[in-house]
C-alpha cells in the first residue's frame, strides 16, 4: 500500500493564534482536508481501509489467520463497517504471548521503530511501525496539537517520557509536523523543567496531568507564580483526570487543558483528541482508526451513547495492523461537534482493571479524585492504599494536606471526605490527611493505587 497522503493543517497565521491567552481559544481556522470529510465520505474511506486492512492482518499475521478461521470468517465479509462485529477480538494477552514481533505484519527490515508498554507482570506488549506508519502517526499528532490550539511557530515542551514508551517520542514528531519548536524535556528533573518553561517560554506543554501538578508545586516553591508562565495550552493525556483536575490546573496556570488519548497498541498518542473549542470529550481520529464500544460481559456492540469497553481497529497501519482491541477503557460514543464527522468518546474515567472492587461496590480511583479536589484545604494528591483486615478489605484515602490548612483542620476535612465518598460511591473508606509533600510525586504516569492486600 502506498503511504496515506499527508494532511497536516497548512500554515495559519502563527500571530493571530497566539494573541490570547485563556479564554480566547483559537478559532478553527484551518483544518486539513480530512477534518473536513462528511460522514459519508469518511464511512466510505473507513470501508475501503477496513477491508485493505482485515486482508493485510489475514494474509500477513499467522495468529489472525488462525483466528479468522476458526471463527469461520474471511476478510471478504465485510461489505460494511458494522461486518467487522462478525470478527474476533485481540487482546494484550494475545500480543503477549507472540512476543516479540509475532503480530507483525511486514518483514522486520521494514519496521523502522519499535516501542513496547513495560506492564506490572511478565514480558512487555511489543509494537512495531513503518515509515509510514511513523508518518500517519506524527500526522494524527499534528491534527491533535492543533486541535488543541497549538500552532505552527509554537514552542512544545514536551515532558512526556521518552524512550520506549510512546507518549514523548509520539508528542515530539506530531508536533515537528506540525511546524512548531520542540522542547524535548522528557519526564524527571523537575526544577530544570520549571527553569526551562520560565527561559524558553513555551506555548504548548504536552505532559501527564499527574506530572503537571508536581511541576506546578515546583513552581511555587521557586517563587514563581505559574500563571504568570508563556504556557497557553497543556495536553495532558496517559491516564484518567477529572473535570475538577480541569479546573483546578486550568486556574492554577492560566491556560487550556485538553485530554489527548492514545494507547502504544493501536499507535500512542494521537488516536482521539479534544478540542479547544469545546472541550466536550475527545475526536478520535477515525480515518485511521475504527471504533466500537462493547459490552464487557456481553461482548456485543453497543450503541452509541451507551457506556462500555472502547474497541479499536487500525485503518491504516501496515506493520501492526490490529483487529478489534480491547482496550478495557470505560467510554461511550457521541455524534462529532467540532469536528463534525469525527465521533467523540467520553473522557476515558477508568479501565476496568483499575477499578477496585471494595465489599462488592465497584470504585474508580476518579471518583476519589472528583470528592478530593472538591474538599477545602487539601491538595490534589492522594493515593489509596488497600489493606485486608479479618478477611475484609479496606479502602485508606492518603490525601495531603495544603501548606496553607491548619492543622486542627485536617481532621474535619478527613471526615468530609469520607462522608462525600460514602453519599457518592456508596462506600465507606478510612481517610488520612498526611502532611503537604509527604506522598510519592508522579514523574509521568502516576501510581495511585497501592493494593497492600496480602496475595490469595
Ligand atoms: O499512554 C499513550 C499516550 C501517551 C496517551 C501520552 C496520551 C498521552 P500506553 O502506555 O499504551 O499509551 O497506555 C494506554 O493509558 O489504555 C488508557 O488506559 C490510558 N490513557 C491514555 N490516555 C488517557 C486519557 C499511552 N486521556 C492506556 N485518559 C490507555 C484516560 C488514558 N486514560
Amino acid at each position: 500500500m502506498t503511504a496515506m497522503h499527508s494532511d497536516v493543517p497548512d500554515v495559519p497565521d502563527v500571530h493571530a493564534a497566539s494573541a490570547g491567552r485563556r479564554g480566547a481559544a483559537p478559532a478553527v481556522d484551518d483544518l486539513s482536508a480530512a477534518e473536513r470529510l462528511s460522514i459519508d465520505e469518511l464511512r466510505s474511506l473507513q470501508l475501503e481501509r477496513l477491508r485493505w486492512t482485515l486482508r493485510h492482518a489475514y494474509d500477513n499475521v499467522p495468529f489472525y489467520r488462525a483466528k479468522f478461521d476458526a471463527a469461520g470468517v474471511h476478510p471478504d465479509d465485510c461489505r460494511e463497517p458494522a461486518d467487522l462485529a462478525k470478527f474476533p477480538f485481540t487482546t494484550k494477552q494475545d500480543l503477549r504471548e507472540n512476543y516479540p514481533f509475532g503480530m507483525f505484519a511486514v518483514p522486520e527490515q521494514q519496521v523502522s521503530r519499535i516501542h513496547a508498554s513495560s506492564g506490572t507482570t511478565g514480558k512487555p506488549t511489543v509494537v512495531g511501525y513503518t515509515a509510514s506508519d511513523v508518518d500517519n502517526w506524527s500526522t494524527v499528532m499534528a491534527r491533535s496539537i492543533f486541535a488543541a490550539g497549538g500552532r505552527p511557530g509554537h514552542k512544545v515542551h514536551v515532558s512526556y517520557g521518552y524512550g520506549l514508551f510512546t507518549g514523548g517520542l509520539g508528542a515530539h514528531y506530531g508536533a515537528e509536523k506540525l511546524g512548531c519548536t520542540v522542547v524535548p524535556a522528557s519526564g524527571g528533573m523537575t526544577a530544570r523543567q520549571v527553569q526551562l518553561i520560565t527561559d524558553f517560554r513555551p506555548e504548548v506543554i504536552m505532559v501527564t496531568p499527574s506530572y503537571m501538578l508536581t511541576l506546578l508545586d515546583e513552581f511555587e516553591r521557586q517563587g514563581i507564580d505559574p500563571r504568570t508562565s508563556s504556557l497557553q495550552v497543556g495536553i495532558f493525556g496517559a491516564e484518567p483526570w477529572t473535570e475538577q483536575m480541569r479546573q483546578e490546573i486550568e486556574e492554577r496556570l492560566d491556560l487550556h487543558a485538553v485530554d489527548i488519548y492514545g494507547l502504544s497498541e493501536v499507535m500512542g498518542p494521537g488516536v482521539a483528541q479534544e478540542c479547544v473549542e469545546t472541550k466536550d470529550g475527545l475526536h478520535i481520529w477515525e480515518d485511521h482508526f475504527y471504533p466500537e464500544v462493547v459490552d464487557p460481559l456481553e461482548d456485543d456492540v453497543c450503541d452509541d451513547g451507551v457506556t462500555g469497553e472502547l474497541v479499536f481497529t487500525s485503518l491504516t497501519k501496515q506493520a501492526l495492523p490490529i483487529i478489534r482491541y480491547r482496550t478495557r477503557d470505560l467510554t461511550a460514543l457521541r455524534p462529532g461537534t467540532a469536528r463534525p464527522a469525527y465521533r467523540r468518546m467520553d473522557k476515558v474515567t477508568g479501565r476496568s482493571d483499575d477499578m477496585i472492587i471494595l465489599r462488592g461496590v465497584n470504585v474508580f480511583p476518579t471518583q476519589i479524585e472528583e470528592v478530593v479536589l472538591a474538599t477545602d484545604g487539601l491538595a490534589p494528591h492522594f493515593q489509596l492504599r488497600l489493606t485486608r483486615e479479618d478477611r475484609m478489605d479496606h479502602l485508606t484515602v492518603l490525601v495531603e494536606s495544603h501548606p496553607d490548612t491548619p492543622r486542627d483542620r485536617r481532621s474535619a476535612a478527613a471526615a468530609e471526605v469520607a462522608a462525600r465518598v460514602k453519599d457518592v460511591v456508596g462506600v465507606s473508606v478510612g481517610v488520612d490527611v498526611v502532611d503537604p509533600e509527604s506522598l510519592e510525586r508522579s514523574v509521568g504516569k502516576l501510581r495511585r493505587v497501592l493494593d497492600q492486600r496480602p496475595a490469595q
